[in-house]
């Protein structure tokens, strides 16, 4: 398994070109099932959960190639409706393929997720959503059963606002028959590119964007194309690079980014003493004199996202000052913290909140990646703490990072990957 070493406090100043959103493509590669034939998906990262959905889509027929960031998407071969629990066990967003199997073939058989590292994330919303449309739906030995002759609209209220589900009973909802009406629906940007992408395809959807949307059914949808949004969580953690490195930062500039999808972070780094400056497509950060301790509580967009949390945490364990930072989106979201903490930070954490208190400096050591954004919490430290930093288990990172380590060496970071030990 590969590590990261980082020799900390190099000068980090420079230019970043922000990839293709991960939680937008693997919403889009099974929203193809929809329709037979051929979709093309530009700006398409290269990542590992990205590939774990075309080895799921693959297991069912569907021909996939990719070239220079565009991924061809065959479906004209689908010729099998499950996804198997070794897809599903590896990343939770296989779960996408249950609304657009069911509202097209009439059946699907797809594999519970399952636990995850950082609590139980249960799937009940997609599962009762998609059963309001009419199918009938039971589990049997791990997996969710699902069939119907033909899917018909219906009134969903989701109790959480939920991305996933949102998004699955939306693929179900555009080939059912009648009008379906999702109320606190998720107003992700991933979720109304998801929306778009559909509406290309020949769906009827009214309030994108909004927490109410109407589907009208349509008895078919065809292939389309589109280019996905750049991704938001990607562009904010590399301007966290930039805000950490405080002094020792030149400004860092995001290109092919969109300023508008990082709203909340801006204004939470401007808080803490940065200078942001944003065009259409791009941002930049000057160099901070200081970070002021600012507090931060997560939220469902436009507010500031659990995907941020830990990287939030790591720009704050700097600050001048204590800081609560509180996730009310995962309650169990800090499995970064142990390990920032033998990086010297001092923190602590009493439920979902944690208490921040601002340290002079940190010092390099071994620290273990436990998901994707804490192992992004602890690179970004590791670019500041004094001494060497070894960031084991970066298989997390290339799960939603493309080459962070080479856009960070392109910022002047002293990061290389290594073989690692084994565990
Ligand atoms: N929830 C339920 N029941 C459900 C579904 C969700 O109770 O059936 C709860 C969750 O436990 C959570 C809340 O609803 O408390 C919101 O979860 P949501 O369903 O919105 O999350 P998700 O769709 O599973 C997506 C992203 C996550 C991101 C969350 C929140 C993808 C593939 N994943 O997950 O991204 O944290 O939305 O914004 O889109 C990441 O990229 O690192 C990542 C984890």
């Amino acid at each position: 398994m590969d590590k990261f070493v980082i020799n900390g406090g190099k000068f980090l100043s420079g230019k970043v070109t922000i990839g293709g959103a991960k939680n937008a493509s693997l919403a889009l590669m099974p929203a193809t099932i929809l329709a037979s034939g051929i979709s093309r998906l530009s700006n398409t990262p290269d990542l590992r959960d990205v590939t774990t959905m075309r080895r799921l889509l693959e297991t069912m027929g569907i021909e996939i190639s990719s070239a220079e960031q565009t991924m061809t998407i065959n479906t004209a071969s689908i010729n099998s409706f499950e996804a198997p629990y070794e897809h599903v066990k590896k990343m939770r967003a296989s779960i996408y393929v249950l609304g657009p199997l069911v509202a097209r073939f009439g059946k699907a058989k797809v594999s519970l997720p399952g636990g995850c590292a950082w609590g139980p994330r249960p799937v009940n919303l997609h599962v009762e959503g998609i059963r309001r449309l009419g199918a009938e739906i039971e589990l049997e030995a791990g997996y969710i059963i699902a069939k119907a002759k033909r899917l018909h609209g219906a009134r969903v209220l989701f109790d959480i606002s939920s991305v996933g589900a949102t998004g699955n009973v939306m693929m179900a909802a555009v080939l059912a028959k009648g009008t379906t009406l999702i109320e606190n629906a998720a107003q992700e940007p991933e979720i109304v590119q998801l929306s778009e992408f559909l509406i290309t395809m020949g769906a009827k959807i009214h309030g994108v964007g909004t927490g109410r949307l109407e589907i009208e059914g349509v008895d078919e949808l065809h292939s389309a194309d589109i280019t996905t949004i750049p991704d938001r969580i990607e562009a904010g953690t590399f301007l966290i690079a930039g805000a950490i490195a405080g002094k020792r930062g030149g400004s860092i500039r995001l290109e092919k980014c969109n300023p508008h999808h990082i709203g909340a972070l801006i204004i939470k780094l401007e808080d803490a003493g940065a200078t942001v400056k944003t065009g259409t497509d791009w941002v930049e950060l000057s160099p901070m004199e200081k970070i002021a301790p600012i507090n931060a509580t997560t939220a469902i967009y436009p507010g500031f996202p659990t995907d941020m949390q830990a990287q939030w945490i790591a720009l704050m364990s700097l600050a001048g000052g204590t800081s609560i930072v509180t996730d009310t989106v995962y309650f169990d979201r800090f499995m970064h913290v142990p390990e920032l903490v033998r990086l010297g930070a001092n923190i602590t954490v009493k439920e979902n909140i944690a208490t921040v208190v601002g340290v002079r400096s940190l010092a390099g050591a071994k620290v273990m990646s436990t998901d994707l954004r804490a192992s992004a919490s602890l690179v970004l430290a590791g670019l500041v703490a004094e001494g060497t930093t070894e960031v084991l288990r970066v298989y997390h990172i290339d799960r939603g990072y493309e080459s962070m380590e080479k856009k960070l060496q392109a910022l002047g970071a002293d990061i290389r990957r290594e073989q690692g030990e084994e565990f």
